[in-house]
């Protein structure tokens, strides 16, 4: 009933209007005819309120928010032709985004450091990508260290533990389709796997060889496992041994290149073999505890050049093996004719 009446009420009013139509709208063409102009200022100052802070403040806003809550997830990792302050970097990355928005994001050179260090070890040339989940962002390039102690600290870091943090850092230009160019920060940090101590290094297959020209007495087979996506290039690697802290040798891995999953690699040593046999009889059945590891120098050399930040990882870790001395002598008695 009560709708019933206002229908009625307002039939009557547009009645009423239809009657002063043809006044009013001349009033109305005149009125506008000489204030046309504060409209028109009106309406672009109406559109300016609402549009600039969309495009100006909102926009921005929920790039970065986007740029923001993305992720990167490092897919595989060379790092190929080392000298003592440079490399080969060739790197997939993974976008990791939810949003609804795929923006393209400019190339821009970005810094590359350990989360959290003093300085970034390296600037990379990030490529243009288009923010979306799963896009693959490929960086292939020689990067020069901008500080090498920083990248020794990340190669420590990749060798001690089990989860390293990198952070990329950069100020890049985007662009929604439609929308204007601005300018975001971007700044991510990548969860990679380390090589978590090298855990799982192990020597098989250790035998005395036949003195050679090289000095060398022993050779056999180690395994490095690599549980990270990293494929490193340390060159020619040398490693210390000793017994008990007295020094007893020196291994050798040749043209160590470390790839994900277990490696397995010839090594070979210049033992002093009266000392382990002396050690021997010290340490229940005849095995020894030989504790290994790098040099902080020198220990990773490549094409003639000492790598101080591989050198430097690899005199951070100690590693230790049980060699069971007795089981090298017997399985070189057929070509013993050194210590017979
Ligand atoms: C870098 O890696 C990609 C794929 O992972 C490969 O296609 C490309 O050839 C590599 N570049 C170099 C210089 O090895
Ligand atoms: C990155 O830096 C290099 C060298 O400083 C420069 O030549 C290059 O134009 C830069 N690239 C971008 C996208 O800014
Ligand atoms: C990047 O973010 C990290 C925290 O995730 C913060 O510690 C760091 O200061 C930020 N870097 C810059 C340059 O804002
Ligand atoms: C060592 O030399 C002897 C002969 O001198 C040879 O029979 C043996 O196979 C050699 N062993 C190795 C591991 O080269
Ligand atoms: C290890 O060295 C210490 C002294 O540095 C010595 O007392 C100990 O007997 C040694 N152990 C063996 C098994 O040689
Ligand atoms: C590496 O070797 C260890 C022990 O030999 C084994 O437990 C592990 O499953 C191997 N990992 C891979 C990826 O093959
Ligand atoms: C490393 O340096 C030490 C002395 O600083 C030297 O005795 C050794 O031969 C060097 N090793 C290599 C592999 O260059
Ligand atoms: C390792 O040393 C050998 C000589 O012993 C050399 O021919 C080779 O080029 C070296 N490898 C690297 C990667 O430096
Ligand atoms: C060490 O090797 C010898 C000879 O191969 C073997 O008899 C002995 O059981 C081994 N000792 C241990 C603790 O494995």
């Amino acid at each position: 009933m009560a709708s019933e009446k206002g229908e009625v009420t307002e039939t009557g009013t547009v009645a009423s209007s239809n009657t002063m139509k043809p006044s009013f709208m001349s009033r109305v063409a005149a009125h506008f005819k000489k204030w046309w102009w504060a409209y028109l200022i009106a309406f672009i100052i109406v559109v300016l309120v609402v549009a600039l802070p969309v495009v100006y403040v909102g926009y921005p806003n929920i790039a970065q928010g986007n740029i923001d809550d993305s992720a990167l997830e490092v897919k595989s990792m060379v790092i190929s032709d080392p000298t003592p302050n440079s490399f080969h970097v060739n790197q997939t990355q993974i976008v990791k985004t939810k949003s609804i928005f795929h923006p393209t994001i400019y190339s821009f050179n970005a810094s590359v450091g350990l989360l959290g260090a003093a300085a970034p070890f390296a600037t990379v040339t990030i490529p243009q990508l288009k923010s979306r989940d799963g896009e693959e962002v490929l960086v292939d390039q020689r990067l020069d260290l901008t500080d090498v102690s920083a990248f020794g600290d990340f190669a420590t870091a990749a060798i001690q533990n089990e989860y390293l943090y990198v952070n990329v850092y950069g100020k890049p230009e985007l662009r929604q389709r439609g929308l204007p160019k601005i300018t975001v920060a971007y700044n991510k940090t990548a969860t990679m796997k380390g090589l978590n101590k090298l855990q799982g290094f192990n020597l098989f297959g250790i035998h005395l060889s036949n003195q050679t020209a090289d000095g060398t007495n022993i050779e056999g087979q180690a395994l490095i496992p690599n549980p990270s996506v990293m494929t490193i290039s340390m060159g020619n690697v040398t490693l210390d041994l000793s017994v008990n802290g007295s020094s007893i040798g020196t291994a050798y891995i040749k043209g160590l290149v470390l790839k994900p999953g277990n490696n397995t690699l010839p090594m070979t040593a210049q033992v002093d073999l009266l000392a382990m046999l002396n050690f021997m009889g010290k340490y229940p059945g005849t095995v020894v505890p030989v504790d290994i590891t790098g040099s902080q120098t020198n220990s990773s050399v490549y094409d003639g050049q000492a790598l101080s930040y591989f050198s430097r990882a690899l005199a951070s870790n100690k590693l230790r093996i049980a060699l069971n001395v007795s089981q090298v002598v017997d399985s070189s008695s057929s070509s013993l004719p050194t210590l017979a």
